[in-house]
């Protein structure tokens, strides 16, 4: 659905030339048209989605003592040439160095960490470590070992290419997974599917320990050791959701983010950010965007300041393709946090269009869907002008809430379905962004009730900067 072949991209962009009359009118018919795009008729069996037990396979502590675990990586720099490695261990404090190299048989280089720990309410966490490895080749696997002074563990990672504008890379994308058996059968076919990822842009609301009593932070460990079989192996990207909050003065818990802000460190320093919850990195020829719906964003403020000098110096020469995260859907035609996200649209989305963002995800809503290009910024309180309407400069707004978390899946929609809503459809999954080159991505989204292979939405994206074509197969047939 939506999808149309790279090679029909020169006959649209004739057809955008010399059509131009037509093509207005098709244009101002679909802003005022009133039915939207499709809704799903994909019935999913609607249950509840329960949480995997403590003794779980995939909670499984690692033998050994002190032996490390909740192995996890993420980008430790700016433009990929580090990696920052987190484990954690809860015997002893232990050893927080990490010894790596690229051959299997010769660890050859070494890097040492540091090591923090919390408390939350009654509860005491192990011994977090991070340590950042720095100045690593592009395009290389490396091999790591941690815990290397009571019971090593060794996994390995492969680093970005060196940015530029053609460089392929391909993204997942995966929101909202919390800890079910949906949770596993999420993570288990992005694993599985032929597309495969090299790093995880991850929506945020990762463990859902919150919704246990006093956020019985162990199933914020038992969430580590879940995802441990990807996250060791390669980068997740992270954004804060509002499960990270973990906000709850009932119990003396005053300090939002505690647990998020000790277990998941993010280069934020590194894009002149003074805050982990809103970032950029690089990465092969994309510029990833990272912002926070649970901070402040109105003016003035760090986030808002931080945004302001940041989308001038992205460099589309250097990385085309411009991806924004976030956790609270701007655009989202589900029952469930409608317009919550209103208020961030408002401050951001007129900077959006200006500065073209190719793709904008977003988690919260536990369901998929795909927006067209649309914007809504013409509104200024006396106009009337307050619908989104079609715009080539706009972000295709994404929702992929759907990892499969305890809480369920949002099904009650909005209706009629909006116009500027492509594809929508209350089920679990994830999604891969497959860049090609500086002007052709391909992006799927995937069931997690379907074969690995199988795509229940796509489309080929064409570059905002680069090759600002319209995809939509809508205004041409
Ligand atoms: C961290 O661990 C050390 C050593 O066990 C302990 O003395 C300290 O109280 C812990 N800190 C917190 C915040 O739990
Ligand atoms: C924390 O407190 C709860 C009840 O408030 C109790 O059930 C639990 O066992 C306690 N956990 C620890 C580690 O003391
Ligand atoms: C989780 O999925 C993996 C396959 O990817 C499987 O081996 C494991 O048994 C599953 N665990 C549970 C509790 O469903
Ligand atoms: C953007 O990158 C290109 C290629 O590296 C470079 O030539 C150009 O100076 C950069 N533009 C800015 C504004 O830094
Ligand atoms: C769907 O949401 C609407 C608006 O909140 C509500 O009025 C309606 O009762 C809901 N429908 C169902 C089936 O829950
Ligand atoms: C970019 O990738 C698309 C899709 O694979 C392909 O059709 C196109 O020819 C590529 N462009 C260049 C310049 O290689
Ligand atoms: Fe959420």
């Amino acid at each position: 659905m939506g999808s149309s072949s790279p090679s029909s991209s020169s006959s649209n962009y004739c057809y955008y030339f010399y059509r131009l009359p037509l093509l207005l009118a098709l244009v101002l018919s679909f802003a005022g048209n009133c039915n939207g795009g499709k809704t799903s008729s994909f019935v999913r069996k609607v249950e509840k989605a329960i949480d995997m037990p403590l003794d779980s396979d995939v909670f499984r502590v690692p033998p050994g003592y002190n032996a490390p675990q909740q192995v996890h990586i993420t980008q430790g720099s700016l433009n990929g040439g580090a990696m920052t490695i987190s484990w954690v261990t809860q015997d002893e404090r232990g050893s927080s160095k990490v010894l790596y190299g690229t051959s299997e048989h010769n660890l050859e280089f070494s890097a040492e960490g540091r090591v923090t720990n919390y408390t939350y309410y009654n509860y005491t966490s192990g011994f977090i470590h991070h340590c950042t490895l720095r100045r690593l080749k592009h395009n290389v696997k490396y091999y790591y070992e941690v815990g290397i002074d009571h019971s090593p563990r060794r996994f390995w990672f492969i680093t970005p290419p060196q940015v530029g504008p053609d460089v392929p890379y391909t993204f997942g994308l995966i929101g909202d997974l919390g800890q079910s058996y949906d949770s596993n059968s999420t993570l288990t076919h992005y694993e599985n599917n032929p597309i495969k990822g090299q790093t995880v842009l991850f929506v945020g609301d990762l463990s859902y320990a919150d919704n246990y009593p006093n956020h019985d932070n162990e199933r914020w460990d038992t969430w580590g050791r879940f995802v441990e079989r990807s996250t060791a192996y390669q980068p997740w990207i992270w954004t804060a959701g509002n499960h990270e909050l973990d906000f709850a003065p009932e119990i003396g818990e005053t300090k939002p983010f505690k647990p998020y802000r000790h277990r998941y460190h993010v280069p934020y320093k590194a894009s002149g950010s003074t805050s982990p919850f809103w970032y950029s990195i690089r990465r092969a020829s994309a510029h990833i965007i990272v912002l926070a719906s649970y901070s402040a964003y109105g003016k003035y403020t760090p986030q808002y300041k931080w945004l302001e000098a940041e989308l001038p110096k992205v460099n589309r020469t250097e990385t085309p393709w411009l991806i924004v995260l976030l956790h609270s859907p701007w655009y989202n035609s589900y029952n469930y946090h409608y317009m919550e996200g209103e208020s961030m649209r408002v401050m951001f989305e007129s900077w959006f269009v200006k500065y073209k963002v190719d793709v904008v995800f977003a988690g919260h809503v536990h369901a998929y869907e795909r927006s067209e290009r649309i914007s809504n910024i013409a509104y200024n309180i006396v106009n009337g002008e307050c619908m989104p309407t079609p715009d080539q400069s706009a972000p295709v707004y994404i929702t992929i809430g759907d990892g499969g978390n305890l809480e369920g899946l949002a099904t009650n929609m909005t209706e009629p379905q909006p116009s500027y809503s492509a594809y929508r459809e209350a089920s679990f999954g994830h999604a891969t962004f497959d860049i090609k080159n500086r002007t052709h991505a391909y992006y799927s989204w995937h069931r997690n009730q379907d074969g690995y292979a199988v795509e229940a939405d796509s489309m080929w994206f064409y570059n905002r900067f680069c090759h600002a074509i319209d995809e939509s197969a809508k205004y041409y047939s």
